[in-house]
């Protein structure tokens, strides 16, 4: 038995082919019990079947072998189950029969509380507390409900039949074919499903009222909700109908289930799961409230939904082959969350936000302790953690990158031959590149190995000499080190014009362009801008000589450039400032050069930017703040008296967005009129929550002025949004109110609102999102995690969730003494589910603490930030 144990995957002697999974759950005892019977290819000589299973009791009496030839019942000698490594070893006497057979088990388990395996969600039904009962199976979790092969490589038929209280709602991957009701109980039985991975077999069980529409082809689709508030569910029946109208044309293979349902669970550790045709989310990211859901959170319902059908091809059909290559699902499914957005909603110019995305990967990857998109998993523990930016955004990014490079169409061809190849399988990143290549005639594997097995990216330095432009690259890493990686790297750009294009493959550490090559007016050569990255398609980023940088800020001041590229600009920027690259008086000199913006996008950098620059300033030269402060507020002025605080009739989206974010930017900076009008504002919502003066999409900016004000002397505004958080049933209002409460000055008060978050009035799902502390706050929010350490582990120690309160707690820091401080502690703490993010955590901290030592040393910032602010 020796040789099954501590294997990164299950030995290949037998093949799972179909699944006859029956399952019963108890919703007041919370346990289920359940027998499956597997038809297996035995396919190699051995004594031996090992498969998954965890945390489930399997009676061993109940396992038995039965060949079909020989019609033979065979009963295993031993039946070990190894916790340790997840895994059921069944031993014979004898040699299994070459051939097929059916293996049988009974078997029960818990319905536990840690969201995922089989669990239970609460919720509230007539008043009265109640149970429901949901699976979340990606990544390895199936073997929690049914002893199974449990690899996304074993694609095996699902038939599932549930025995269930008769007046609940019972769904799985397929539509029902027969439900027979028996007392109190009913057996409801599913049509079988088509070859799918166990990550995707999922059951909901509970109360819900449904909102129900069809494709044009007949597929039906419908949003599950709690009951009574089906209307919330339409926004994103309508987006789902649209979306898989639109996937069916752009992969050319219509979707292949008979129905797609999608469900609010109330409990819920990601944000959505893909689920074959029985689509789980968190409430937040499926329901729209007409009333009270803001335009971010229509926005969010839409990527969401985007995101998840993109799986139902992209992941169902066609499956990775193993974790190594996560990425593709989720790289890809994000990356065509955008077009089919894009799509539907024009106007919310989405590829422009796809940035933050992009740049939430550059952020990441630009550490030494990042990872390739391609890794190694050996253990099922270890895939957890690559559920993260290097996965999703720096996927979608290199995705984003070679498709520009192909040109749409040839991707697009290229897509749905490998879809069409793939199809019921599974496939491996190469195999993509494989199809690229062939539909492109260009060295796709080549190109891309550089980008997913290799961590990190480039920066391209770039100067002007002699009439002509010298490229360098090297790793970019936000230390101010340089790495020794090297890739193929798609060199876009453009000259004075956005006609005036160039692009070439930059294989080397360094190349050469003459200008005049591709200049039809000489004279520009000295002063036209040159921007490279054209609309930020490629993953890295650009560091300009003085020269070419003095003429894109001029450029920008003069409006030639695009959103996109004023974008990258002000984001390379920034990075490079961080990583002491450049000298914060640059950065400062450029945010200015923004004074007149107004695109939603690129305000939300220039905002989050702005943020960073005040907390490094409060700890290198605090003197400085209140300049600093004071510059920002003028910089944000421009754009917030465009807007006002009325939504005006007809107004885009993206200014309904703009709105609350400038608006919160005020708040943060301590705009007294702002202040004054939000507690004004705030007031009149409290005694209405209908107020036309406090519309969704400002709330939050509302919330966090009051927050902002409060003091010990004056807690009324903190008591007052949790009496509003109380009182609100819609998930989305919760958040806004979670998200605010901890931007208090009062360490006092951040403290208790820590703790809040800590009580049973918060799901342990959304503590996370009460995390982001004000600077004030960030001493009091390390002692609370030392203090608390314990109970947090214990309770979100199970999945990814524990990953966020190390790093939102532990990433503002900003000196060399606390990141040992914080090495100290978690020394004796550690655990695998933590490790990288408690490294990369760590790192930040040195990069702030090498920032703030650079800043200290910086000649002129005073006099830069003095007149900036006086302006
Ligand atoms: N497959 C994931 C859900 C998931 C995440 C399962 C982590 C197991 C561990 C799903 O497709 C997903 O990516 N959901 C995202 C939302 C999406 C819009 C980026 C999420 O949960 O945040
Ligand atoms: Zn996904």
């Amino acid at each position: 038995m020796e040789q099954f144990i501590d294997q990164p995957r299950l030995p290949k002697f037998a093949v799972p082919k179909r699944y006859d999974l029956r399952l019963k759950p108890d919703l007041t005892a919370c346990k289920f019990s359940g027998s499956v019977s597997i038809d297996l290819d035995i396919v190699g000589h051995t004594n031996y079947i090992v498969l998954n299973a965890a945390e489930l009791s399997v009676d061993p009496g109940s396992v038995s072998f039965t060949n079909r030839n020989v019609s033979k019942l065979m009963k295993p000698s031993a039946t070990n189950l190894v916790e340790a490594d997840e895994i059921l070893v069944l031993e014979f006497s004898e040699t299994l029969p070459i051939g097929t057979g059916i293996l049988s088990i009974v078997f029960e388990g818990t319905l536990n509380k840690k969201m995922k395996g089989f669990y239970r969600s609460t919720y509230e039904h007539n008043g009265e507390k109640k149970n429901m009962a949901v699976t979340q199976f990606e990544p390895a979790d199936a073997r929690r409900c049914f002893p199974c092969w449990d690899e996304p490589a074993c694609k095996a038929t699902f038939k599932i039949t549930l025995d269930v209280p008769s007046e609940l709602v019972a769904l799985s991957n397929m539509p029902i074919i027969e439900e027979k009701v028996d007392g109190h109980l009913k057996k409801v039985s599913y049509q079988e499903s088509p070859l799918m991975s166990t990550y995707l077999v999922a059951v909901v069980v509970g109360f819900f009222d449904y909102a129900e529409d069809h494709t044009t082809d007949g597929v039906i689709v419908r949003v599950y909700c709690q009951v009574g508030k089906a209307n919330q569910g339409k926004f994103a029946l309508n987006v789902a109908v649209r979306t898989l109208e639109l996937y069916k044309e752009y992969f050319s293979v219509p979707y292949s289930l008979p129905k797609l349902d999608m469900v609010a669970i109330p409990d819920f550790a990601a944000g959505a799961m893909e689920n074959y045709g029985l689509v789980t989310y968190r409430e937040t990211a499926l329901l729209y409230d007409d009333q009270h859901s803001a335009a971010a959170n229509k926005q969010r319902v839409t990527i969401v939904v985007a995101h998840e059908l993109a799986h139902q091809w992209f992941g169902n059909l066609v499956t990775m082959e193993w974790w190594t290559h996560l990425w593709l699902n989720e790289g890809f499914a994000t990356w065509v969350s955008y077009l089919a957005t894009d799509s539907l909603f024009p106007e919310w110019k989405i590829w422009t936000q796809f940035l933050d995305d992009s740049t939430e990967g550059l952020k990441l990857d630009g550490l030494a302790e990042s990872h390739p998109i391609e890794v190694e998993i050996n253990h099922a523990r270890e895939i957890d953690e690559i559920f993260d930016a290097i996965s999703y955004k720096k996927g979608a990014s290199v995705i984003r990158m070679l498709q520009s490079y192909l040109g749409a169409e040839c991707f697009q061809r290229s897509l749905a031959s490998y879809i069409e190849r793939f199809a019921c399988f599974n496939a491996m990143t190469e195999d993509l590149w494989a199809a690229l290549e062939e539909g492109s005639g260009e060295p796709v594997n080549t190109l891309m190995n550089s980008w997913t097995k290799q961590k990190g990216y480039p920066v391209v330095s770039v100067r002007v000499k002699d009439q002509k432009l010298m490229f360098e690259q090297s790793q970019f890493l936000s230390s101010g080190s340089y790495g020794d990686g090297q890739w193929i790297v798609p060199i876009t750009l453009c000259c004075g014009s956005y006609e005036v294009r160039k692009s070439f493959l930059l294989q080397t550490k360094s190349g050469t362009l003459h200008i005049e090559e591709f200049l039809s007016d000489k004279s520009d050569a000295v002063s036209a801008w040159i921007k490279l990255n054209v609309d930020q398609t490629g993953f890295y980023r650009v560091k300009y000589d003085d020269n070419l940088a003095a003429r894109l800020i001029y450029a920008i001041e003069n409006k030639y450039l695009t959103a996109t590229d004023r974008f990258g600009i002000l984001d390379d920027s920034f990075a490079l400032c961080m990583a002491r690259q450049q000298s914060l008086t640059l950065l400062l000199t450029l945010m200015d050069a923004f004074r007149e913006e107004l695109d939603y996008t690129v305000l939300s950098n220039l905002i989050s930017i702005s943020y960073k620059v005040t907390r490094t300033v409060a700890d290198a030269v605090p003197d400085l703040l209140d300049y600093v402060n004071q510059f920002f507020i003028r910089l944000f002025l421009y754009s917030s008296d465009k807007l006002g605080w009325e939504p005006k009739q007809g107004e885009s989206h993206l200014d309904a967005m703009l709105r609350g974010e400038i608006l919160t930017a005020l708040a943060m900076f301590g705009d007294d009129l702002t202040l004054n009008e939000a507690s004004r504002r705030f007031l009149s919502f409290l005694d209405d929550r209908s107020t036309p003066l406090l519309p969704p999409d400002i709330r939050k900016a509302a919330y966090v002025a009051v927050m902002r004000r409060v003091s010990t002397s004056n807690r009324m505004g903190c008591e007052s949004l949790l009496r509003v958080y109380r009182e609100t049933d819609l998930s989305q209002e919760k958040m806004r109110i979670l998200s605010s409460l901890a931007s208090s000055p009062d360490p006092s008060i951040i403290l208790k609102v820590l703790n809040f978050l800590l009580s049973d009035e918060v799901r342990s799902q959304d503590a996370v999102f009460g995390l982001t502390v004000s600077r004030e706050g960030r001493e009091t929010a390390w002692k609370w995690l030392k203090d608390n350490w314990e109970h947090i582990s214990e309770t979100w120690g199970s999945g990814f969730l524990l990953t966020r309160f190390v790093s939102a707690i532990v990433s503002p820091f900003a000196s060399f003494e606390k990141a040992i401080e914080i090495e100290d502690f978690f020394e004796s703490r550690n655990k695998p589910s933590i490790a990288r993010t408690l490294k990369q955590s760590i790192e930040r901290v040195q990069i702030n603490a090498r920032w703030v030592d650079g800043v200290q040393n910086e000649e002129h910032l005073a006099d830069v930030v003095m007149e900036l602010a006086q302006r």
